[in-house]
C-alpha cells in the first residue's frame, strides 16, 4: 500500500509518531519504516529532562541530537516533547527540593534555564513544542506537582513566556490525556487557555494526547472540544494516539481498535486547526503499554513483526 507519509502528504496533514531510539539504532525495519511511514516524529523519551540533563549541569544530548538529524535528512517535521512535567525528572533535581537543599526561588531558575537551553539548542527545528504535560488533574484542577507546590499556578505562564523568547516560531502547546472529549479536565484546558491568551502568554496549540483504550469506550464530543479550542484561535493537534485492549487480542477488538484510530483521524481531519496527528510508536514491538497497563497491549498499528493491523488500513484510508 501507499504509505501513511504519502497519503498525508495529499491531505495536508503531518502523521507522526513516538521514536524510540534504541530501536531506531539497532532495528532496520523500524528505521526504515520510520522513515517511510511518517512526515512528523517525536522523542518518545530522549527531550526529556532526566535524559538530557541527568547530573546537574551536565547535559547528554545525544539522543535528541540524533533524532533531529534523522528528521531534517528525511524531510520530517520534530515535535518537541516535553519541557515542563511532573515525571521523568531527573534525580538531582527531585532529591534537592524533597530534602529543601533546592528552595523556590533557586527551582524558578533552574526551571527557566531548562527551558531556555533546550529550545535554544533546536531553534528553528521544532515545530511544535509540549511546553507543558499532563498540567491538570481529572477533576479539572491543577495537579500537585513539584511546580505548582514550590511555584505556585504562574509556572505556567512562565514556561510558555521562556520558551516563546527562545524559539520565537516554535508553536507552543499544552498537552495532555483523557482530554479528547468535552470533560472536566478538557474544560479546565480550554479555561486556561483562554485566559493565558487573554492575558497575552504566548500559547498557540492544544495536544490530545489520545492514549485510549477499547474496553473503556471512545470518548464523546471530540470535534466539539476540538471547535472550542479552534475558536480561540488556537491549533489542535493528536500528539500520542495508541488504543490498549485487554490481552488477547482477537478479530473483534482489533476491528473496535481500528475504529478508534480512525475516530480520532476523522476528528483531526475535520477540524482546520489540527494539521498534526501522532501516533505513540507504530509496532507492538516497541510499545509502552504492555510495561504500564497490566494485561493490556496490541496498542499500535503494527504488530510485532510489523504485520499491518486492521487499524493501519484504517488510517490509511481515512487520510
Ligand atoms: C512514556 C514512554 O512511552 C515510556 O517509554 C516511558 O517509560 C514513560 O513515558 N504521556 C506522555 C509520554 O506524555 O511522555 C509518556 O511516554 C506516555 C504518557
Amino acid at each position: 500500500p501507499v504509505p501513511l507519509r504519502a497519503l498525508a502528504e495529499r491531505a495536508d496533514l503531518r502523521i507522526g509518531t513516538a521514536v524510540d531510539m534504541a530501536a531506531l539504532d539497532d532495528d532496520t525495519t523500524y528505521r526504515r519504516a520510520t522513515g517511510r511511514e511518517f512526515n512528523s516524529v517525536t522523542a518518545e523519551n530522549v527531550m526529556k529532562w532526566e535524559v538530557v540533563e541527568p547530573t546537574r549541569g551536565t547535559y547528554d544530548w545525544s539522543g535528541a541530537d540524533e533524532l533531529v538529524r534523522f528528521a531534517r535528512d528525511r524531510g520530517q517535521v520534530v515535535r518537541g516533547h516535553t519541557l515542563v512535567w511532573h515525571s521523568q525528572l531527573p534525580g538531582w533535581l527531585t532529591a534537592g527540593v524533597a530534602d529543601g537543599s533546592i528552595g523556590a526561588g533557586e527551582l524558578r531558575g533552574i526551571l527557566r534555564k531548562h527551558v531556555t537551553t533546550e529550545v535554544k539548542r533546536y531553534k528553528g527545528r521544532i515545530q511544535q513544542w509540549d511546553v507543558v504535560n499532563e498540567v491538570f488533574e481529572e477533576d479539572g484542577s491543577l495537579r500537585n506537582s513539584i511546580w505548582l507546590q514550590k511555584l505556585g499556578p504562574s509556572y505556567i505562564a512562565d514556561a510558555f513566556r521562556w520558551a516563546h523568547a527562545a524559539d520565537p516560531k516554535a508553536k507552543l502547546f499544552l498537552n495532555d490525556y483523557n482530554v479528547e472529549g468535552v470533560n472536566a479536565k478538557s474544560t479546565a484546558y480550554y479555561e486556561l487557555a483562554k485566559r493565558l491568551r487573554a492575558e497575552g502568554v504566548p500559547v498557540q496549540g492544544f495536544g490530545i494526547q489520545g492514549h485510549l483504550a477499547i474496553q473503556y469506550g471512545f470518548p464523546g464530543e471530540v470535534a466539539g472540544n476540538l471547535a472550542r479550542f479552534e475558536r480561540l484561535g488556537m491549533q489542535t493537534a493528536f500528539t500520542e494516539v495508541d488504543v490498549r485492549m485487554i490481552l488477547p487480542a482477537d478479530a473483534e477488538k482489533l476491528a473496535t481498535q481500528a475504529t478508534y484510530f480512525r475516530g480520532l483521524l476523522d476528528a483531526c481531519l475535520g477540524a482546520r486547526s489540527c494539521k498534526s496527528f501522532t501516533v505513540w510508536g507504530f509496532t507492538d514491538k516497541y510499545s509502552w503499554v504492555p510495561g504500564v497497563f497490566a494485561g493490556q497491549g496490541a496498542a499500535t498499528l503494527t504488530t510485532e513483526d510489523f504485520g499491518r493491523k486492521p487499524a493501519y488500513g484504517a488510517v490509511g484510508e481515512g487520510l
